[in-house]
């Protein structure tokens, strides 16, 4: 079901007691989900949950347990609570997200197998629910899969555990399942979409109330539990400068899910991204969901506000949250403060693609993330892929999975992140076959960084014949925070004077790039990941944040801030 936030729920966060399973024997012979106790004088188990050993629950298990801190392999969670009133309604229990492999029992009986580490999934519990006593058993595995989203290399730090919000969710006999309330694409005054019940029931009411639109309708479903929603209105659109909201309740037989939604156009036209008819640059940065402070996956409404926060100030109207879906305080959040979004799923880098499962499983996450998020609309951008190598079945994957993603929301744009552009002299020449099926092509480009400038910055020529909007998806270079070039300005000083350079030249370009629609730095803080090993300045972190670890800013920062304010006020 969607919007849990907006139903009656009881949150089962708080500290879980764990048992953790490094050589990962508690699935197979050891059957730890059977928490089983000694009988009998001759009898003894060996592994036991117990007050003494607990985690908190949300937060990955790494940053909790210093003896955790590179751990890769099982965890098991265990939370008993009692259900007073059990009786009347239906139960779920829902994970925000559980990286990477997770397996639930309940009460003694496994309620299913989830793989994915950043998207929800639930479980029905009515029939095994009791009043008091529920023993709810989680194994969290986040081992690295070669044929998994992501693959077995990544960088970023592999952050496991149950890593956002368990709830249990209590629903009337029936209830709203789905939902889709968003502004006609073709008709900015018409709101349109579909309620689905959980049930195929034809002829029931459902109630839509929108009060400040004196909405009060009843719609009626049909065959397939399906409501349409068609409604003619005077509506103040959402923009990033007034991101206006909408309160709604949905209700059929007492059951209700409140939510508040904002209506918008978005669209592609030629080389221009159209928000509401106008065309809109897009002012970004690219966050990983980390607060470096607490070197932790960010999973709270004031983890979000910390993120967020920071991007606002930045000058931007637009985020990349990357490589993954991030938490729904997140997405909320910026969509209360004006800030649009891209969301991806982790089909990054060295992927499987000859494994025939990895296109469903990079399907499976982004039906999650999609229908998760499909009422929020903030969210412009769907992507797909990071930074793949072109091959038969890498093309064949994504051009079926951009394809899924028209389907399933084509009031969204659809995009990619390409770091293959084709480099002749100071000619960028954008050719990956993929980018034809894609509305907002992505690049990554590290000028100044990996590569050299092959041409003096305001003179180098991008070229496209897909007559689509880029949006330069990664830029920049590693410093660390108060590193300041002594004599020579070098990379390997990780000098904030060397990547302030950086950033100088990519702006010069910018303006050279008729196509180009968005900027987003790569990337708001420093974060960790273990593949950086420098040990003087890297110490296990990536190194390019505007912020460092500790939120300061660096001169890069302030160039940024610079040129988004000049771009807001039209100097730029
Ligand atoms: C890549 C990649 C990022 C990575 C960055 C870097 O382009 O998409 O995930 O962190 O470059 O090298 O810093």
């Amino acid at each position: 079901m969607i919007n849990i936030y907006g139903r009656s729920g009881t949150s089962l966060n708080g500290k879980w007691e764990t048992i953790i399973d490094p050589f990962d024997v508690g699935i197979g012979w050891r059957a730890i989900y059977k928490d089983a106790r000694p009988k009998g004088k001759t009898d003894f188990v060996e592994y036991s949950f117990g007050p003494a050993n607990t985690l908190y629950v949300p937060g990955d298990f790494n940053s909790q347990l210093p003896e955790l801190t590179y751990f890769e392999s099982s965890v098991w969670y265990k939370k008993t609570f009692n259900c007073p009133g059990s009786k009347d309604g239906r139960f779920f229990i829902h994970f925000g997200a559980v990286n990477y492999i997770a397996d639930v029992y309940f009460n003694g009986k496994k309620l299913g197998h989830h793989e994915g580490g950043f998207t929800p999934f639930q479980f029905e519990v009515t029939d095994l629910i009791k009043e008091t006593g529920n023993s709810l058993i989680v194994r969290a595995n986040s081992a690295r899969v070669k044929n998994g989203i992501p693959g077995s290399l990544f960088d970023w730090f592999n952050y496991g555990g149950i890593t956002r919000d368990v709830q249990l969710i209590k629903t009337r006999q029936i209830f709203v399942e789905d939902y889709k309330i968003q502004l006609d694409p073709k008709d900015n005054s018409r709101i349109t979409g579909y309620v689905k019940l959980d049930t195929t029931l034809a002829g029931k009411l459902i109630s839509l109330s929108i009060p400040e639109l004196k909405v009060n309708q009843k719609l009626v479903t049909d065959e397939k539990g399906y409501a349409g929603v068609n409604l003619k209105k005077g509506l103040k659109l959402w923009t990033p400068e007034q991101p206006k909201l909408y309160d709604i309740r949905l209700n059929v037989e007492g059951d209700t899910v409140a939510d508040r939604i904002g209506f918008r156009n978005i669209k592609v036209e030629g080389t221009k991204i159209l928000l509401n008819g106008k065309p809109v640059f897009l002012r970004g940065v690219n966050i990983h969901e980390e607060i470096p402070q607490r070197g932790a996956r960010a999973w709270s409404e004031s983890d979000a506000k910390t993120l967020i926060d920071w991007a606002k100030e930045l000058g931007c109207n637009f985020v990349r949250l990357v490589h993954y879906p991030h938490n729904e305080y997140a997405i909320k959040y910026a969509e209360e403060k004006g800030i649009m979004v891209w969301e991806e799923v982790p089909v990054y880098q060295g992927i499987d693609f000859a494994d025939a499962t990895v296109k469903d499983k990079a399907e499976q996450m982004l039906k999650e993330v999609i229908k998760r998020d499909r009422n929020r609309c903030n969210v412009i951008l769907w992507s797909i892929a990071n930074e793949t190598s072109p091959s038969k079945e890498r093309d064949q994957t994504l051009i079926e999975l951009a394809k899924e993603v028209k389907m399933l929301d084509p009031g969204r744009l659809v995009t990619a992140a390409f770091n293959n552009v084709n480099r002749q002299g100071d000619k960028m020449i954008l050719k990956d076959s993929v980018m034809k099926y894609l509305d907002v092509i992505g690049v990554n480009e590290y000028m100044g960084w990996y590569t050299d400038w092959p041409g003096e910055p305001e003179k180098m020529q991008w070229v496209s014949d897909f007559n689509k909007p880029m949006i330069i998806s990664e830029f920049g270079g590693e410093s660390v925070y108060g590193n300041k070039a002594d004599t020579v300005i070098k990379a390997s000083a990780w000098s904030e004077d060397y990547v302030a350079n950086i950033y100088h030249n990519q702006i010069k370009m910018f303006g050279t790039i008729p196509f180009l629609q968005g900027v987003c730095p790569w990337v708001l803080a420093d974060f960790r990941s273990p593949y950086r090993m420098q040990s003087t300045y890297q110490k296990g972190w990536n190194r390019k944040g505007l912020l460092s670890d500790q939120g300061e800013k660096k001169k890069a920062w302030y160039i940024m801030k610079a040129y988004y304010d000049g771009l807001k006020d039209g100097s730029h």
